[in-house]
């Protein structure tokens, strides 16, 4: 086995931690509800969930092998595995198509971090206690209608994540995920249980798990598959760099188990506690990216404790959102610190500034610069739908391709670690089912 010149997760534990501290954030609880509300429902939860298992495991799977055998950032270690398979060191593109899409979606991720930010202050100033759905509709539409407030708290999430990764102290961070992932996912159950109250919990089973087929197009299979890769952090190669800091014991295979079931899990409870409250307030589900803002603080202003929840759940999201934004900003500062002159905190002030600024441009999206459009879509859409839609599944697929048809046989079973058949139902998914999913999917989505 390679001797590893680089630094290693303390234990195991540190490592699902930091790989679930990076995919558990607003992907699973903002973008993943509103994304079920406007795509109709069970059909797109259901796709959701099997691009989960069929594409999203093995390119986890990938991603990692990928950083544990290379032993480098995701640009050099596709570079060293692509030289040491014969292949072109063209393979580096996935390393730089990562860093890029890690860039564009932290500058519309930061605009939903600063509306949790801005959530958790007006719930400890008591703004939601006593309100309706009106007012509180109100209060979500008040503030993107107003640049500066937008304007306001975008700049402070992004400092904040600016002043974590400049300090370089995200390891503490994630040792605090060890406690605050359990208690968001605590929370969630209230919120679920809550849900339950209105008498509405039936349709919502319905809508997210009953499908309606008829309501599935190429559009709605792309946007879940594109979830599948935002949500679990693929595509990106943070998960490429966190593999590199695995030691070769961890078992790979119940690593990506335990991730994946933690990070569907918290999105299915969203949806449970979210789309009670759209029923029975008679809000539409296809509300768009504003929908948990819309409809949580309704069950926040009528629950007694209410106000004390509000706050721990927006806190709690705001946390989850800034361990994930931080793994997102990362990889671009790494690569500047590695290949420019610049040191660490300069690295993080000029990727930073240029991030707040695409972000100020998302953030105007929703009132001045809303008539601005690129075929069709709006700047905060363009980024996303680029993002999650594009770049990430084809970032994703060079890594299983790469993985699956370029990389050595025996490393590939040294690193899974399967039974002979084990190892041929993984030939079958990484070789066929999961590239050829992610292009069929691709293709019907954009043409
Ligand atoms: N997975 C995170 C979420 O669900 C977002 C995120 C962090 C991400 N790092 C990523 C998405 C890398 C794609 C690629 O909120």
């Amino acid at each position: 086995m390679a001797k590893l010149a680089h630094a290693q997760w303390s234990s195991k534990m540190a490592f699902v931690l930091a790989a679930a501290g990076s995919a558990v954030g607003l992907g699973n609880i903002w973008r993943f509800s509103y994304l079920v509300g406007e795509s109709g429902g069970a059909a797109f939860v259901l796709v959701y969930l099997a691009c989960v298992a069929l594409v999203g495991v093995p390119i986890l799977l990938s991603e990692w092998m990928i950083g544990r055998r290379g032993q480098k950032n995701p640009i050099d270690s596709m570079k060293y595995l692509a030289h040491q398979s014969g292949k072109s060191k063209g393979w580096a593109l996935i390393g730089i198509s990562g860093v890029l899409a890690g860039f564009l979606i932290l500058s519309f991720y930061s605009v939903i971090g600063g509306w949790s930010l801005n959530y958790t202050l007006s719930s400890v100033i008591g703004t939601f206690s006593g309100q309706n759905a009106d007012s509180i509709g109100e209060i979500f539409s008040g503030m993107l209608a107003s640049p500066g407030t937008l304007l306001l708290w975008h700049s402070a999430f992004m400092l904040l994540v600016i002043g974590i990764v400049a300090r370089g102290v995200t390891k503490g961070l994630e040792s605090a995920a060890r406690s605050l992932m359990p208690a968001l996912v605590i929370l969630m159950l209230i919120l679920v249980g809550y849900g339950m109250t209105t008498g509405h919990f039936g349709e919502t089973l319905s809508f997210m798990f009953s499908p309606d087929w008829g309501a599935l197009n190429g559009g709605v299979v792309l946007a879940a598959m594109g979830q599948a890769f935002f949500t679990l952090s693929l595509g990106m190669g943070i998960m490429m760099a966190y593999g590199s800091y695995l030691g070769e014991d961890v078992n790979l295979l119940s690593t990506a188990r335990t991730v994946i079931i933690i990070d569907t899990a918290i999105a299915l409870l969203a949806g449970l506690a979210i789309f009670p409250i759209v029923f029975a307030n008679g809000l539409s589900a296809g509300e768009g990216p504003g929908l948990i803002f819309v409809t949580l603080p309704i069950a926040f202003g009528n629950i007694t404790g209410g106000a004390i929840l509000g706050l721990m759940f927006f806190l709690l999201l705001t946390f989850a959102a800034l361990t994930s934004a931080i793994s997102l900003l990362e990889p671009t500062v790494a690569m500047l610190e590695e290949r420019t002159p610049l040191s660490r905190i300069p690295a993080t002030l000029v990727s930073g500034i240029f991030v707040w600024l695409l972000g100020v441009a998302a953030l105007l999206s929703f009132n001045l610069w809303s008539d601005v459009l690129f075929f069709g879509l709006n700047i905060f859409d363009l980024l996303d739908t680029f993002t999650a839609k594009i770049l990430l599944p084809l970032t994703g697929l060079g890594a299983v391709v790469f993985v699956a048809w370029c990389l050595d046989r025996k490393s590939v079973e040294e690193e899974l670690a399967l039974s002979a058949t084990g190892l041929s139902v993984w030939n079958v998914v990484a070789r066929f089912i999961a590239p050829i999913g992610v292009i069929v999917v691709f293709l019907a989505g954009i043409l």
